[in-house]
């Protein structure tokens, strides 16, 4: 049974993965695919014993964590939907600046500095945006209205600033799952509708893909009078407001596990298909052990409780024998396993 690892954001509050994942979850499961979850926030997990088990793994997390973890993994070769180096770079505003750019992707103006002062010499002028360069969901993001606004702010360590794009508040989403681009239009009171997206706007969103390598991508564009202007780009974004998001996200992922290469014009620098992983290759992480052989039934433990409602059945009360029978043999050998691996 072909088995995917979706690792999963932390959510304080216990809660079952968002309606479009749940749905991507389930239809992958009734496809007749092994569905492990799992939040790093909530394990205790050890780096040096983390080795590959699952044939896929799913990088739904964008926290510094699991795109950690995630390197991991890919140092061992794992196959790892978006692959993780197109999520690291995509998550460094710095380097996104210069891959869009050098793709011919239209973005605004930008400037790194540690000093606020140096900006209008280098011909910054409010209105300005101060943003964090590993930031996301808008945390920490500054619009710097006037000459005022900018003397009063300072830029710690690794912000960004960049021109103000004015043009419609009402932000143009682009979904894209390999080649197919849809428009979402997320209006003043947080309403979503689907939105035809033109041509050009839907080679753009590609244009982005291509220049990470992302197979799930998310555009946020500002549609101005200028012309569309790319403000970010994300990896696996939420599809909500997206026609059976999930139905696609399954269909999807389910044909990537199966080792098509998927991505836009299948040029993907980072999605070289790749074989389907060993399936006898083992993943343990002491303490939370995820662990799986193709020859017995999968041990795979997954400590989150937002785990348990998306899950057939609830194998946690096996878990703990599990772990006593694997404890009397001793220290897994995931890590010397996954060696014979080849790294991409
Ligand atoms: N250059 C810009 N011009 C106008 N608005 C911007 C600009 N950059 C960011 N914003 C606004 O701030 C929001 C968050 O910025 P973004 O770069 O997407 O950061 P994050 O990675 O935190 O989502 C955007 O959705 C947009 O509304
Ligand atoms: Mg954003």
């Amino acid at each position: 049974m072909t088995s995917i690892y979706i690792m999963l954001a932390y959510a304080k509050a216990a809660a079952p993965p968002k309606p479009v994942l749940a749905t991507a979850i389930a239809e992958l499961r009734r496809r007749g695919y092994e569905v492990l979850i799992g939040v790093a926030e909530t394990q205790a997990i050890r780096p040096e014993r983390l080795a590959v088990a699952a044939d896929l793994y799913v990088l739904k997390s964008h926290s510094s964590l699991w795109l950690a973890l995630s390197a991991v993994l890919h140092a061992q070769g794992a196959r790892i939907l978006n692959p993780y180096p197109a999520c690291s770079e995509v998550m460094n505003k710095v380097l996104a600046t210069w891959r869009l750019a050098a793709a011919g992707v239209p973005t605004p103006r930008t400037w790194v500095t540690g000093d606020l002062a140096r900006l209008s010499a280098a011909g910054a002028i409010p209105p300005l945006v101060l943003k964090p360069n590993l930031g996301g969901r808008g945390v920490g993001v500054r619009v710097l209205h006037d000459k005022r606004d900018l003397d009063g702010a300072t830029a710690t360590d690794g912000m960004l600033v960049q021109e103000f794009v004015p043009g419609d508040p009402r932000l143009v989403k682009l979904y894209g799952l390999g080649d197919e681009v849809f428009g979402v239009r997320r209006d003043a009171d947080g309403t979503r509708r689907q939105l035809a997206v033109r041509p050009g706007l839907a080679e753009l969103a590609r244009r982005c893909a291509r220049a990470f390598g992302l197979a799930l991508y998310g555009v946020d564009v500002i549609d101005g009078d200028a012309g569309p202007t790319v403000i970010d780009v994300n990896y696996f974004p939420s599809y909500t407001g997206v026609p059976r998001a999930g139905e696609r996200l399954a269909e999807f992922i389910a044909a990537y596990a199966n080792g098509r290469s998927l991505g836009p014009n299948g040029s993907h620098r980072h999605l070289a298909g790749g074989s389907r992983s060993d399936p006898a290759t083992t993943v343990s992480q002491d303490g939370d052990r995820i662990r799986r052989h193709a020859s017995r039934p999968s041990t795979a433990t997954v400590d989150s409780a937002r785990t348990v409602s998306t899950r057939r059945g609830d194998r946690r009360a096996t878990v703990s024998s599990r772990r006593r029978t694997r404890r009397r043999r001793g220290p897994a050998e995931g890590g010397r396993r996954s060696r014979r691996r080849h790294r991409r």
